[in-house]
């Protein structure tokens, strides 16, 4: 079922669990994060990067393919299909293709413009029931060649983004995407509780989920983190399976280098990352 993020995530805010989103690079990461949903009973958001979306060959053909899928693999459980770190362009193109969900990126504006963008995708998303991210305080990292020094956000900005209506909020506190490096100090425990404090009831967006240890997670998920995000963990899991495969021979073996054979392992792998991913975040059985 694709649905807005919406009603699954004040849900997962109001019970105290996290709803996980995973980027999703192609047919087998779709296929493997829409199975493991089902199999775990628990709602879920596919994440598209404007980069993964150039990938697919376009957002249009992200949305047909991930619509067909929740059809023929019989998925029941709410899925939201989400642009991840968007432009305003990007945002409109998302919502054009059928998108449920959509993450407009103002972070790197000064607040004044990514309020007013803000606002802007507010009515646009408002009117047609899909569901908007907006972000204030620049997540670190890579992604898709975008490097984030990574900040904290103001709480006091993360409540005027709160009064404008949006959906759910990502902040920075400290996260980073990608893997953490050694001398990674942790995430602000202190930021999050002040910004909790200034937008109530409004669902957190935990970027950067890869790499987070279990005590941060859970502890977030206690001071108002209702979503979190998940790209590099997948990436990792699935080359090294696949690496595995190629090492001991297998594509040499039979007809071990049929592509169905080849990206099996890497795709278990994924489906064992997500599983763990939803049991470490309290969203199985939450559908
Ligand atoms: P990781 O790649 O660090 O898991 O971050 C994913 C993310 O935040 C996508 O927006």
């Amino acid at each position: 079922m694709l649905v807005s993020a919406k009603e699954m995530l004040q849900k997962a805010r109001k019970e105290g669990y996290a709803v996980g989103q995973f980027n999703i690079n192609n047919l087998e990461w779709t296929k493997a994060v829409l199975q493991t949903a089902q199999e775990a009973n628990s709602p879920v958001i596919l994440g598209v990067s404007e980069g993964a979306g150039k990938y697919m060959c376009g957002f249009s053909t992200v949305a047909a393919m991930v619509r067909e899928m929740i059809k023929n693999l019989k998925i029941t459980v709410p899925v939201a299909l989400h642009l991840d770190h968007g432009s305003y362009e990007a945002a409109l193109a998302c919502i054009d293709a059928g998108f449920s969900s959509v993450m407009f990126d103002g972070s790197h504006y000064p607040i004044e413009e990514n309020i007013t963008k803000t606002k802007e995708l507010v009515r646009i998303t408002g009117e047609k029931g899909i569901s908007l991210e907006a972000e204030v305080g620049s997540i670190g990292g890579e992604e898709d060649g975008v490097v984030g020094t990574g900040e904290f956000a103001d709480p006091a900005e993360c409540e005027m983004m709160k009064d404008l209506g949006v959906t759910m909020l990502a902040a920075g506190i400290g996260n980073i995407h990608g893997k953490y490096p050694a001398n990674w100090p942790g995430l602000s425990f202190e930021t999050l509780e002040a910004i909790s404090k200034r937008v109530g009831d409004l669902p957190l967006v935990l970027h950067g989920g890869t790499g987070i240890p279990e005590d941060q997670i859970k502890k977030a998920i206690s001071l108002g983190v209702s979503k979190i995000n998940v790209n590099t963990e997948c990436q990792l899991a699935f080359a090294e399976a696949t690496r595995k495969y190629i090492e001991a021979g297998k594509d040499l073996e039979g007809k071990g280098f049929d592509p169905r054979k080849l990206l099996a392992p890497g795709t278990d792998a994924i489906k064992a990352t997500v599983r763990e991913k939803m049991e470490l975040f309290g969203s199985v059985n939450k559908a």
